[in-house]
């Protein structure tokens, strides 16, 4: 079948391929652009790696589920390999091939190697690569954690196989600390930390590590006197390792450890972790392997110490890469606003808002082109109503009366008061704003009295879709 406005097929199996590689397609990289009817699929970015097949193909459940794997073609491939022209040869290194009669010779299930031509081979992601030695960083205990001291963490460094290794050559490491758990954000560790606010993070040496991945490291920074309750410490690691070194597929792959965050009380009283509203699992439902900044940081939990309600990207936007955004206020990145504002994606513009937040660099990350896939009932993407495809049951519904106001510079009202910053995170146009406003008050937001569970318009029941 051929879409008859662009010639484009809209065979099942390439249309969905297409969709889903959208932005990086080969021809979209090259500057062209994916489109059947009116509808655009270019900007589509697939929250997890294309090369992951199985998110699609399980190869488990469906009848005939393991045809991904021995039914190569030149529709089937070339959907996403769309730079490929199978019958010239141009960009197949396999050469010419006037059908499919032959793909499935040289392009196997599976090979002797990874990063080889079978078909598991060539999709392996380099991360994930059996040839890497891993990293696995376990914190096992804060010392000295009292209000007033400079806590001490020990941890091991291992191996995928549970071995011990000596801090990798050229990694980084390094700890963060913040609290209370009650509520992050407002803690300052000194007055030599201007860049982080409400958090300390400090890097660690090999210093700290004997050869077979036993560490120790102190804090230079105390927990606040005066401080109660539970604090957090997070770690986050990253190595780089040479694979295949000495054949032609050698590369570099450069990837972090899994991050892991644990509580200690500063005063004596019980340990209560953070309260948690969403969990990693529940993002990797679509991103199967959340990871951002680089590799470093994977898990929600530790998200949460730095993407707290006072932080910004105020460090970084002085030097964005775009020069209006310079001058443009800082963008709050608090991670309920964040989250919510970033899946909201494409809809903002409609609101009469963007959310673009200067990264490392100065890189600019405009986010209001983000097609959130979950679909309404006619079809539509962008449903982001179900709210427990992140949130953990019920979470959504308990409104964080009281919490601390989050700061958004570049909203309408800054800052805004904890529920405000949450619901208005998607409802993210001046109306909604303004009502939030009219229902605040000197002793606080008065939300809960209308949108509480059980009442007309809680939380679930203005957001039922069927
Ligand atoms: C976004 C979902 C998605 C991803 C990711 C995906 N596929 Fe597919 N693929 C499909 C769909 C849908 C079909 C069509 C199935 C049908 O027609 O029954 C298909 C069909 C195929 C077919 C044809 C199978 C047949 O029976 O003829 C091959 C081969 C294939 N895919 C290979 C791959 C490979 C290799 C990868 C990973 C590099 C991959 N696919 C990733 C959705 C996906
Ligand atoms: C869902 C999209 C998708 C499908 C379908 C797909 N591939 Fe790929 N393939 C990729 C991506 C992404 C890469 C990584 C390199 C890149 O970005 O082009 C890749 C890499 C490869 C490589 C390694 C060479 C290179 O360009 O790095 C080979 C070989 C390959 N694919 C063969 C196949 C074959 C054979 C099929 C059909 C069975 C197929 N692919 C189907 C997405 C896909
Ligand atoms: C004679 C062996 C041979 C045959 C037959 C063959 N290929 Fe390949 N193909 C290769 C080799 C070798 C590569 C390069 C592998 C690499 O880069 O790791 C390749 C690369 C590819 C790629 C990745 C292209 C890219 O983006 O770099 C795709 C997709 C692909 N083949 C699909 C097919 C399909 C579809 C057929 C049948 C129409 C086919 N091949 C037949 C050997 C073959
Ligand atoms: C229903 C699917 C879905 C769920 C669930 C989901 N996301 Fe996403 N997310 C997307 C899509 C689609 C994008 C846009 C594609 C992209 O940039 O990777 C995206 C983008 C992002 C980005 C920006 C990515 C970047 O590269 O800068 C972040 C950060 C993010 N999501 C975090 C999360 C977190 C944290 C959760 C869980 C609390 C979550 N997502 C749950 C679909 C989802
Ligand atoms: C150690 C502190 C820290 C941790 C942990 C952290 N971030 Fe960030 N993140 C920041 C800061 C600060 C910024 C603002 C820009 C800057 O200063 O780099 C930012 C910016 C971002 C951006 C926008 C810029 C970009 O590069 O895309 C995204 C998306 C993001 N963080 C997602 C996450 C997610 C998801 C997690 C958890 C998996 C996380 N961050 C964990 C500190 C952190
Ligand atoms: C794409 C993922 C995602 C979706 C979908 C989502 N949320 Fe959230 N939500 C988050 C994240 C991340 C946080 C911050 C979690 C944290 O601070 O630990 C959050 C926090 C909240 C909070 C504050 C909770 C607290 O205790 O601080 C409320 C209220 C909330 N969301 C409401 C909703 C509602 C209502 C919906 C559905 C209409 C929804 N969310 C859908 C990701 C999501
Ligand atoms: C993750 C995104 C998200 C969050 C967070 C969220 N909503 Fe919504 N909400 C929606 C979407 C999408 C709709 C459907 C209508 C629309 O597109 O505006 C909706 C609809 C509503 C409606 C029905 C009226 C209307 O605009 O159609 C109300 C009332 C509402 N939300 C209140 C809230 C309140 C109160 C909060 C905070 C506790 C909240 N929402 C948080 C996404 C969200
Ligand atoms: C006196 C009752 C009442 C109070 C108090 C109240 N709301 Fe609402 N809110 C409503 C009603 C009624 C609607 C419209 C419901 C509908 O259309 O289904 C609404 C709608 C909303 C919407 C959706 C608006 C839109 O434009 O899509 C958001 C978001 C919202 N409220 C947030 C809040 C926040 C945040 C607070 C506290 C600061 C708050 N509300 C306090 C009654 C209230």
């Amino acid at each position: 079948m051929i879409d008859s406005g662009t010639g484009q097929s809209v065979d099942f199996k390439v249309f969905i391929h297409k969709i889903h590689r959208g932005s990086s397609l080969p021809s979209v990289v090259a500057g062209g652009k994916y489109t059947i009817g009116s509808s655009d699929w270019s900007t589509v970015v697939y929250p997890a790696d294309v090369r992951r097949c199985e998110t699609c193909h399980d190869p488990k459940t469906a009848t005939q589920a393991d045809h991904y794997n021995t039914n190569p073609s030149a529709e089937a491939c070339g959907a996403c390999h769309d730079n490929v022209n199978f019958a010239s040869g141009v960009n197949h290194a396999g050469g010419p091939q006037p059908d499919n009669a032959q793909c499935a010779m040289c392009h196997v299930p599976k090979g002797e190697l990874e990063f080889d031509a079978s078909i598991k081979g060539a999709h392996v992601i380099p991360v994930d690569s059996s040839y890497l030695t891993g990293l696995v960083v376990n914190l096992a205990k804060v010392t000295n954690g009292n209000a007033g001291q400079k806590p001490t963490v020990t941890f091991t460094l291992k191996d995928n196989n549970g071995n011990g290794i000596a801090f990798p050559t050229g990694g980084t490491l390094s700890l963060t600390m913040a609290g209370p758990t009650s509520d992050y954000g407002h803690t300052s560790f000194g007055s030599d930390v201007t860049t982080t606010p409400g958090y300390v993070t400090e890097s660690v040496t090999a210093a700290a590590c004997d050869g077979s991945g036993n560490c120790s490291y102190t804090f230079t920074h105390a927990v606040p006197a005066g401080s109660t309750g539970t604090y957090a410490i997070g770690v986050e690691a990253r190595r780089s390792e040479v694979i295949l070194a000495g054949t032609t597929k050698q590369q570099t792959v450069q990837y972090g450890a899994k991050n892991q965050v644990v509580y200690f009380s500063v005063d004596g009283s019980p340990v209560q972790a953070r309260r948690v509203v969403v969990q990693t699992s529940n993002c990797n439902r679509c991103h199967v392997e959340l990871s951002l900044h680089g590799t470093l940081r994977n898990q929600t939990q530790y998200c949460e110490i730095c993407h707290n309600p006072s932080n910004t990207d105020f460090t970084q936007r002085p030097s964005a890469t775009v020069a209006a955004q310079k001058t443009m206020p800082n963008q709050g990145i608090a991670f309920d606003l964040m989250v919510h504002r970033i899946h909201t994606g494409e809809n903002l513009p409609g609101m009469g808002r963007d959310y673009t937040i200067i990264g490392y660099g100065g890189s600019v990350n405009d986010f209001s082109d983000v097609r959130y896939p979950a679909m309404n009932a006619a079809g539509t993407t962008g449903d982001t109503r179900n709210c427990e495809m992140c949130h953990n049951a019920g979470t959504e519904t308990k409104l964080p009366f009281g919490k601390n106001a989050v700061v958004d510079p570049q909203g309408p009202i800054n800052p805004d008061q904890a529920i405000t910053a949450a619901c208005t995170g998607c409802h993210a146009d001046l109306p909604a704003a303004s009502h939030a406003l009219v229902n605040t008050s000197t002793l606080g937001e008065s939300c809960q009295a209308c949108h509480n569970a059980g009442f007309d318009y809680s939380v679930s029941s203005v957001h039922a879709q069927y």
